[in-house]
């Protein structure tokens, strides 16, 4: 793990520590290892190179952003946002200085379960990024945590930045989750749906684990106007060879 105490070298790995990888699963080791994995599944399926524009919507402590800069040796210009404070004034600390090139945004959008207090409403953000100027934005294990305006605002968002890919993981529910739910193979149960017909696990924490409609899903997209190629993921049990446990939307402008 990365010591405040000494000076930083080159070819240094920027660790995260435990109290912040805490609010996004796992160790520290475990957030290596899935960050590495989601960078190469950036470039499988997104085409993500060096030397592209990136933006990373909700980036907590900078698990993809680490992951990325290892992967293609720092020479990205990447943007993050996100909505803890303490995330991103641990990612500027660490990362941007270390990699100058690697920006950090806090905004103060309010989310019950990561940001309670938070003033902004997320239909009234604006991601920090002019028209069309980023080649890969891409927002892992975020619109598991959104509901419906706020999911249909960021689509709308992401699809006036981005100009080459928008990549996204979402728990898509469509006519095979009844079947998953009757085999037993399903992580999650949805049982709770909001006024907007939006799912949640939790009743007592209603943004933990969040589910859209396949076709709520699609007119976001539509509206937006991105195509939305859905490749699914482990969660349900049913997706035979599946990378990563959340479904993945790959999209691009049409
Ligand atoms: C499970 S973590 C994933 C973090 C990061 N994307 C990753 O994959 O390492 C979910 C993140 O979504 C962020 N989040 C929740 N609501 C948000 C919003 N309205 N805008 C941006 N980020 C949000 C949380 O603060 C948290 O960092």
């Amino acid at each position: 793990m990365w010591s405040f105490g000494r000076k930083r070298k080159a070819g240094d790995k920027i660790d995260i520590p435990q109290p912040l990888t805490i609010n996004h699963g796992g160790t520290p080791e475990e957030a290596r290892k899935i960050g590495a994995k989601w960078a190469e599944t950036f470039e499988l399926l997104g085409g993500l190179g060096p030397d592209q524009a990136i933006l990373d919507i909700g980036c907590g402590p900078g698990r993809m952003a680490i992951a990325i800069g290892d992967r293609f040796d720092w020479r990205n210009d990447y943007t993050g946002f996100e909505i803890v404070r303490d995330d991103v004034a641990f990612a500027r600390r660490t990362i941007s200085k270390a990699h100058p090139t690697f920006e950090f945004v806090h905004i103060d959008a309010y989310n019950v379960q990561y940001n309670p207090l938070g003033k902004v409403e997320p239909t009234a953000v604006r991601f920090p990024a002019d028209d069309r100027s980023i080649d890969f934005c891409f927002a892992t294990s975020i619109f598991t945590h959104l509901f419906a305006a706020d999911s249909a605002h960021y689509v709308r968002e992401a699809a006036r930045v981005t100009r080459g890919t928008f990549l996204s993981t979402w728990f898509v529910i469509d006519e095979g989750f009844p079947k998953a739910i009757e085999a037993g193979t399903s992580r999650f149960g949805f049982p709770h749906r909001d006024a907007d017909g939006v799912a949640y696990e939790h009743a007592d924490a209603i943004a933990a684990a969040v589910g859209h409609d396949w076709s709520a899903i699609q007119r976001y997209f539509g509206d937006a106007g991105l195509s939305c190629d859905l490749h699914r993921g482990a969660w349900r049990g049913d997706g035979k060879g599946a990378r990563h446990s959340q479904d993945i939307i790959v999209a691009r402008p049409r």
